[in-house]
């Protein structure tokens, strides 16, 4: 089977990972160029300040996407560099290096995918409560506008939100993302809760533009499964889906909060501001998503939990690996000795893909979707000065394979990003974990170079996917 001719093949990264130019061209300053720089957050204080400068090379990295086939390129706006303090004046400059980055994709015929909040917020905003602050909603809507107006023209995909949970989990309660709070479970659920606002309200504003392109928000999927059939850890499990999926997707495909949620949370004593207007406003923008855009690396493997406790987590055990309680104390992802692991500790399931996917078909029904990050972090061998990145390769021919045969099973599945595009900035990790189809040389002038992936994905590309 070949993959379908309106399945996009892409690759994806993020503005703070690449881009650099920091504090260039009337760029505002970020959360993450602030939080970055306290001693002991990122490895080896790593920082995005020149990232691998995709400011002044976009060129050159399109070009090197464009020869490998790339369908389509998922990237995202910096909202200060286009708002600098958040609300208030547009920096031109920043508009301009956009349409640049636009342009130089249109011109090889790749498809801009572009996600609007990918974590970078400007640091006047997050000093006034970030997203457990309203007026940040109302603050982004304005941004999406201002972008949607400048770029919509040849922009016809959208997504609103990158990683809901992650954002506001390692920011509110593992204190391991800015604004680094440990343990509120109140400015938690707020702040999920605003974002699904500003979601939702950013919809109907994009719909009553006709500009006629797509609009839908991208979440993290990590679909819990029981370590055994004891009934204990199946419960936990579903517990685990509610909390960390049914939340995520609900408000945005069913327009209403899971009842199981919001019943567990008032027995924890969380209160949540949200008025019958704002339930209604994203009740009645549910129907106009156009499709959810899921990120998947690992599952989790879940069992019950007695102790609560609230752990403050570090750079080693906040991004993915196994072994964390739930915040709420009712369940733990742990390690089993029977699976594969990454070297950072993240299970290699593709099965997990494909049962993820159907799990979702079951509660979500046809919604179409599209993989927008899949792939291995890595320290890539080079040999003879090759850049040999066979463990990669692997990794994403047999998650294509379950993508294959999820569609198979009828997932509306359209398209596949792999993360990412090019070696870029782990938040927490640095430079040493690599998931580029284009290596980067840090010891010598950030100089590209093809890796063995790079052919690899090309000539899937070319086949649409025959021999996976
Ligand atoms: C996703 C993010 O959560 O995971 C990416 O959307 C991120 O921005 C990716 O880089 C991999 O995470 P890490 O911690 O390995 O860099």
């Amino acid at each position: 089977m070949k993959f379908a001719k309106d399945f996009l093949f892409g690759a994806a990264t993020a503005a703070y990972q690449v881009e650099g130019a920091w504090n260039e061209d009337g760029k505002g300053i970020s959360n993450w160029d602030v939080f970055s720089k306290i001693p002991g957050k990122t490895f080896e204080g790593t920082n995005g300040d020149v990232a691998v400068d995709h400011y002044h090379r976009y060129k050159e990295d399109i070009k090197l996407m464009a020869d490998m086939g790339l369908e389509s390129y998922r990237f995202s706006i910096s909202w200060p560099r286009i708002i600098p303090n958040g609300t208030g004046e547009v920096n031109p400059k920043g508009i301009e290096f956009y349409n640049n980055v636009i342009n130089e994709c249109l011109k090889y015929g790749i498809v801009p995918f572009v996600t609007l909040y990918h974590w970078d917020m400007p640091q006047v905003l997050e000093e006034k409560g970030g997203w457990t602050n309203k007026a940040t909603i109302d603050a982004f809507v304005n941004y999406a506008e201002t972008c949607f107006k400048a770029f919509g023209d040849r922009v016809k995909h959208w997504i609103t939100f990158n990683e809901t949970v992650v954002f506001c989990g390692l920011g509110y309660l593992a204190g391991a993302h800015p604004p680094a709070i440990v343990g509120d479970k109140n400015k938690y659920f707020q702040a999920t809760h605003n974002v699904f606002l500003a979601h939702a309200k950013s919809v109907e504003l994009y719909k009553s533009l006709k500009q006629y392109g797509e609009i839908g928000i991208t979440h993290v999927y990590s679909p819990a499964f029981s370590v055994d059939d004891k009934e204990e850890n199946i419960k936990a499990t579903e517990h685990a889906r509610n909390l960390d999926t049914y939340w995520y997707y609900d408000p945005i495909l069913k327009g209403e909060y899971p009842k199981y949620v919001v019943d567990h949370i008032e027995k924890l004593g969380v209160k949540i501001d949200w008025t019958a207007e704002e339930l209604e406003i994203i009740r009645r923008n549910a129907d106009k998503n156009d499709f959810i855009g899921l990120n998947y690396y690992q599952p989790q493997r879940v069992m019950k939990n007695d102790v609560q406790e609230n752990v403050e987590r570090t750079r080693e055990n906040s991004t993915g690996s196994p072994g964390n309680p739930s915040f709420d104390g009712v369940y733990k992802t742990v390690r089993m000795d029977d699976k594969v692991y990454t070297k950072w500790g993240w299970e290699i399931s593709p099965e997990g893909f494909l049962d993820g996917l159907k799990l979702l078909k079951e509660r979500y029904g046809d919604v179409k979707i599209y993989i927008t990050e899949n792939g291995l972090g890595d320290e890539d061998p080079i040999i003879e000065g090759e850049v040999v990145d066979i463990p990669r390769i692997k990794f994403i021919e047999k998650h294509l394979r379950a993508v294959k045969d999820a569609i198979k099973e009828g997932v509306n599945i359209k398209g596949y990003y792999a993360w990412s595009a090019i070696d870029l900035l782990s938040w927490l990790n640095g430079y040493k974990k690599q998931y580029g189809f284009i290596y980067v040389d840090h010891n010598n002038n950030l100089e590209r170079k093809k890796k063995a992936s790079y052919y690899w994905y090309k000539h899937v590309i070319e086949t649409r996917g025959e021999e996976i």
